[in-house]
């Protein structure tokens, strides 16, 4: 500012403090666990995506210590870790619950009921899009499409697909998860917490039953059927594959 212009306030520029770095012994854990998975790949920076879980399962979000160890390890500035953090909707920025209840809002799900699931949800947790239950064990986010429209509406816990839902069916997952009931997915591997399954998700073994099984199902293959019945029908099918 020249001495010709006038004062104007003043500016605050609301800078925080560098976090905390993890304790020793977490430091230790997390760097044996960092150093694997940055041996999968030719650069370290390569790796950061599977890093971003893995500070997700340490502290069930991604904080601003999380994001210094990240940029530690792989030689990058806080901010191009925060650019990257902050892109993904799967990294989360405040903290999570034992179960990320996501409900599919996108077009199709939507006008099949996931809207009436949201809301549903809403009312009945009490809370927000975002935001926690005060038990700590659910937090409640409408998600995009995850690919499973073919079993609109779907609603996701923990990533882990519930098909078909509707408000009733919804909720009483939701009561069930909070009463510390078993509940199954729809399809694939039974749930793990939302710290175990960042873990799982930075590329660490998931040694969860049937986690290998499941063939796509007849809504998936409806369209598949569909062009090979019709392949058939004007005589141009290759034959069954
Ligand atoms: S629109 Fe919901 S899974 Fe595709």
């Amino acid at each position: 500012m020249t001495s010709q212009q006038p004062a104007g306030p003043a500016i605050l520029l609301n800078l925080t403090r560098r976090p905390e770095p993890y304790p020793p012994h977490v430091r230790q854990r997390l760097e044996l666990d960092a150093k694997e998975i940055i041996a999968r790949y030719p650069h370290p920076r390569s790796a950061l995506l599977p890093l971003l879980h893995l500070v997700q399962s340490e502290d069930g979000y991604v904080t601003g210590t999380g994001i210094d160890f990240c940029a530690d390890h792989l030689g990058l500035t806080g901010a191009e870790v925060t650019a990257v953090a902050t892109f993904y909707s799967m990294y989360r920025r405040t903290p999570t619950g034992d179960y990320h209840v996501g409900v599919c809002t996108n077009t199709l799900c939507a006008v099949l009921g996931g809207d009436a699931i949201f809301e549903t949800l809403q009312q009945h947790l009490g809370v927000r899009h975002g935001e926690t239950t005060p038990d700590g064990a659910i937090t409640l986010e409408h998600i995009e499409c995850n690919a499973a429209c073919d079993y609109a509406p779907v609603m996701m816990v923990n990533w882990e697909f519930f098909d078909n839902q509707t408000p009733e069916s919804a909720r009483a997952v939701t009561d069930a998860l909070r009463a510390g009931e078993p509940v199954r997915p729809t399809r694939g591997a039974p749930l793990c917490t939302f710290r175990e399954t960042a873990r799982i998700l930075a590329g660490f073994p998931d040694e969860r039953p049937g986690v290998l099984d499941g063939m796509p199902g007849a809504p998936t293959l409806a369209g598949l059927r569909a062009a090979e019945d019709a392949a058939t029908a004007d005589g141009s099918a290759e034959g069954p594959r």
